[in-house]
């Protein structure tokens, strides 16, 4: 390759690079992965090492970030925010150390300490204090000057205003990251991608009355300027941040030797998916002040600290289609078909869209090259669209203004709680007219919570639907088990023990009853109220005669929204014609307690991960055998079963109390389920 031609690669991934920067920096949007991102400054930094006559002044190893945006005041850092040099694999942590050694001429035998702390993924600001007192806050910026943003910072509950400690410094810049837990950001899924973007665009609200509404959180790990500051390594200052009321990062450790810092990378990537916030990596910072002192910094990075990234969750793909999928409630679900994809060790080959606005909102298309990003155990969901790799040809998604499945018109209720358009579009037929919503139904009405018959899963039930063995709820009590017998998969035996697990369930409880028909907005706790308030099927089916629905809003926990649904259930014909039909068939009693169960007068609760059988199913298993379950571990509680990874708390609240532990098998023996 000619000089002319490196150069200009070169330059070309700088543009790139500083595009992207300035996207990320004032308009708080990510078009490339950080993966993506990482790749493409590697190269440049990778060419000029190869290339000694590369040079620019723009070029990542001496600029960081990107300058502030004009809407807010800048001011300068009085010592520069800089970032930090990346590491991918064990070798690059050897290197890491071994530059280290290098550069204080000490050798391998020399155990350097290193604090290792949690990179979180959010938006670093600079805390300036004086006298003990908050009197600035600066956001990163380009590193050497940030934009002012106190006011937004003086509203999160995590930074101290004031801090009356003898022993700290007159004057010190606390610095750490301002983020969103997951568990807060899911009310704020619908304006922003992802928790990171929320926090970012959170922090430059115009006004602070904005910023305060959104639960930003503050962790302190670091400092900038500071006089009067009496600590001589990391580890004793991150304490010290929590004794002077700052939060830290609970899972930060002292750690020697490179085995020991991989065995803790390891251990908390496993966590990383039960965390409330997101992490992309550990940072290792040498613990010793003093050889941090003398170890100093190469371009804008310092020499005694690195972060060790996790391997990308995300991954680039391309939209094959946009399948729509038809819910219980009728609810139009988007799913985008994408071409199959390795994230993280899984084969991903849908992404959920979530709804029309949010297709809409993003622009997404059939054929466009989207990041998609699969985190924990949710459905992979599509975090960006990359609008430049766009085919010519494409043209906006159209979503269906009929039904897929039945040809109704598809509508956005208007929500009465949030006095506003749902983002969901919903069949508009009623119920059993639409093939998808049948098929939803009794998928449900067969379902854990409802009937819960053995033997009857959802394939199955698509099965039957397909041959027309069953159409409606009421079709499943009058199975012909003689066509089931010489279906492919069956025979006499497994088609008898059906016959024999349906039998079984004609026996149920009102409040079971109610929440099998699949009411919207009635679900187990309100069918449970409605039970309660009945006693009795037919009083329960005689709202159809009766007008005055409105009575029902006299039970505590139901409200508008549930008595509309109620009332447009029993104005629908099939619907009535279903109550008269499983009438015929089923005995419906009173929820009142068996009393003759095994676990008659005995109470549980469950904690921690179970092995192969679900939380509802277990609180079915023990409410079947005449036992309750409760939601806390207190003088009521008999027996505490758990499973893996239990809530410590409440085993040692259970022990205090006395209170018998058990784990999955010895209930399972408990109600002869196994010997
Ligand atoms: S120390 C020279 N410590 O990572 C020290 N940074 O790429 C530089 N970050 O801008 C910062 N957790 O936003 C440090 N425990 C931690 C961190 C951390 C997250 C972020 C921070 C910084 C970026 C550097």
């Amino acid at each position: 390759m000619n000089q002319k031609i490196i150069k200009r690669e070169y330059k070309n991934k700088i543009k790139t690079l500083n595009y992207y920067n300035l996207k990320y920096y004032n308009e708080n949007i990510s078009e490339i992965t950080d993966a993506e991102y990482d790749n493409l400054k590697k190269d440049i930094l990778d060419l000029e090492n190869e290339y000694k006559f590369l040079k620019s002044k723009n070029s990542p190893t001496v600029t960081v970030g990107f300058k502030p945006s004009k809407n807010f005041k800048k001011a300068f850092h009085k010592v520069p925010m800089l970032s930090l040099a990346n590491a991918f694999t064990e070798n690059d942590l050897i290197n890491f150390e071994k530059k280290i050694l290098n550069y204080l001429s000490k050798d391998k035998d020399n155990n350097i300490y290193y604090s290792a702390e949690p990179k979180i993924d959010g938006i670093s600001a600079s805390l300036t204090y004086k006298n003990g007192k908050l009197i600035r806050g600066l956001s990163r910026g380009d590193g050497k000057q940030g934009e002012d943003i106190t006011s937004n910072l003086a509203t999160i509950k995590d930074i101290p205003k004031i801090i009356l400690s003898r022993d700290f410094p007159s004057e010190i810049d606390i610095r750490g990251e301002v983020f969103i837990q997951n568990s807060d950001f899911e009310s704020l899924k619908e304006k922003f991608a992802n928790p990171r973007n929320a926090a970012s665009g959170s922090l430059r609200q115009k006004n602070p009355n904005d910023t305060k509404k959104i639960p930003l959180k503050f962790i302190a790990y670091t400092f900038g300027f500071e006089k009067g500051l009496k600590i001589n390594n990391q580890y004793d200052y991150l304490n010290k941040l929590s004794e002077w009321g700052f939060k830290i990062n609970p899972l930060n450790k002292l750690i020697t030797g490179v085995e020991n810092l991989i065995q803790n990378y390891n251990e908390v990537e496993k966590k990383r998916t039960d965390l409330d916030f997101d992490i992309d990596g550990i940072v290792y910072k040498v613990n010793d002040f003093t050889l941090q002192k003398r170890l100093g910094f190469v371009a804008n990075a310092p020499r005694w600290a690195v972060a060790h990234k996790f391997s990308s969750n995300k991954a680039v793909s391309k939209i094959l289609d946009i399948d729509i999928q038809i819910g219980r409630t009728g609810a139009l679900t988007p799913v985008a078909k994408i071409k199959p994809i390795n994230i993280g060790g899984v084969l991903v080959s849908n992404a959920s869209l979530h709804n029309e606005d949010e297709i809409n909102r993003k622009d997404i298309r059939i054929g466009d090259t989207v990041t998609v990003e699969r985190a924990g155990d949710v459905i992979p969901h599509i975090l960006s669209v990359d609008k430049k790799k766009r085919p010519i040809n494409s043209s906006k998604f159209i979503f269906p203004t009929k039904c897929p499945s039945c040809g109704s018109l598809t509508i956005k209720e208007f929500n009465l709680t949030t006095k506003k358009k749902d983002a969901v579009r919903r069949c508009s037929s009623e119920g059993y007219d639409c093939d998808k919503i049948s098929i939803e139904k009794l998928k449900h009405f067969v379902s854990k919570e409802a009937f819960n018959i053995d033997g009857l899963g959802k394939k199955i039930i698509e099965n039957f639907w397909k041959l027309k063995l069953i159409k409606f709820p009421q079709d499943i009590f009058k199975i012909d088990f003689k066509k089931i017998e010489i279906l492919d998969g069956w025979g006499k035996l497994s088609a008898e023990n059906l016959r024999h697990s349906i039998e079984n369930k004609k026996k149920i409880s009102l409040e079971r009853f109610i929440y099998s028909l699949g009411i919207r907005h009635i679900g187990l706790e309100n069918a449970k109220l409605l039970s309660k308030y009945f006693g009795t099927f037919t009083k329960f089916k005689n709202l159809s005669l009766n007008h005055n629905h409105k009575e029902l809003l006299n039970i505590d926990g139901i409200g508008e929204i549930q008595v509309n649904s109620i009332k447009n259930f029993f104005s629908n014909k099939i619907n009535l014609k279903v109550l008269t039909e499983l009438e015929k068939v089923l005995s419906i009693h009173l929820g009142s307690k068996k009393t003759s169960g095994l676990l008659k007068n005995k109470t549980f609760l469950v904690t921690g991960k179970l092995n192969g059988i679900s939380r509802a199913e277990v609180k079915s298993l023990i409410e079947e055998n005449s036992g309750t379950t409760v939601s806390g571990v207190t003088k009521k509680l008999d027996f505490l079963i758990i499973g893996e990874k239990p809530t410590k708390r409440k085993v040692m609240n259970a022990k205090e109390l006395k209170i018998r532990i058990i784990n999955q098998d010895q209930f399972l023996k408990m109600i002869n389920k196994i010997s």
